[in-house]
């Protein structure tokens, strides 16, 4: 079922699954109307499921990757690319290596630099270059965050170098092993950059969501509330599983 909501078009599925194919219908139309795009990948848990999809989708032959351009969100910071917590390792093992995209076209922020505002600067030029992301996928953490874009005093701009909060490294600590072990910066797409991408797709799953997901379509817009920005763009789709969905269908009662 899809519903509108403000500037949200929402789609509410059974379960994490459901989700996932969801998205990746959602995903495929857009690839097959504009082959040679730009497209931005998050990672973390939830599009896990949508990568899973869209590699099937491509074994079918009913996609191609082979002349997009693909730019990620983020990247731990310290963070070598060939480690197995990197978030270039993550889209190589969870999608690139197995489908055909071009690996010259694969941007995804480097953690190892030590001149980490030349490389901010020209990633959001690169963007720039390339005409700018045409489909964002995005997911959203418990505290909000999009991106890697914590609550904080301002909204965020271009991509930076950023402190990751204490609840986004609890949150993550599990992928590496304890929170000592996780980085504590991260180089991240800015609000901004995020605002700039023609169209977003966001994704979340599970009751742990379900009020960054409330506060991201009711609540204030407020860089406290990082997710809430998006009710000021123009073209976002919201994937939602029941349990993530749970807050916003006691709100409205139509869903
Ligand atoms: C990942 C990213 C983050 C995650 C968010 C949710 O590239 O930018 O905003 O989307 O932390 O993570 P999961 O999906 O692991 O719950």
């Amino acid at each position: 079922m899809n519903y509108t909501v403000s500037n949200f078009v929402i789609y509410l599925e059974k379960d994490y699954d459901e989700m996932s194919k969801r998205a990746s219908s959602i995903f495929l139309q857009y690839l097959n109307k504009k082959k040679n795009g730009v497209y931005g990948f998050a990672t973390g848990t939830t599009p896990e499921g949508l990568y899973k999809e869209l590699i099937q989708e491509y074994k079918l032959g009913n996609i191609s990757f082979k002349n997009i351009t693909s730019f990620n969100l983020d990247e731990y910071f310290p963070m070598d690319p060939s480690s197995e917590h990197s978030y270039h390792h993550y889209m190589m093992e969870h999608l690139f290596n197995h489908v055909d995209m071009d690996k010259n076209k694969i941007n995804v922020p480097k953690g190892n630099i030590t001149d980490y505002e030349k490389f901010c600067h020209d990633y959001d030029m690169k963007i720039k270059e390339n005409g700018g992301i045409h489909l964002q996928i995005l997911g959203i953490g418990t505290n909000g965050h999009i991106g890697f874009n914590e609550p904080d005093d301002v909204f965020s701009k271009g991509t930076a170098k950023i402190k990751l909060a204490e609840s986004t490294i609890k949150d993550n600590s599990i992928h590496f092993g304890n929170s000592e072990n996780i980085p504590r910066e991260a180089i991240s797409m800015g609000i901004k950059s995020i605002m700039m991408c023609e169209n977003i797709l966001i994704m979340a799953s599970g009751k742990r969501k379900s009020d960054a997901i409330y506060n991201m379509i009711y609540g204030n817009i407020e860089p406290q509330n990082p997710g809430s920005v998006l009710q000021l763009h123009k073209n976002v789709t919201v994937v939602v599983d029941e349990d993530a969905a749970s807050k916003i269908i006691d709100k409205t009662k139509r869903i």
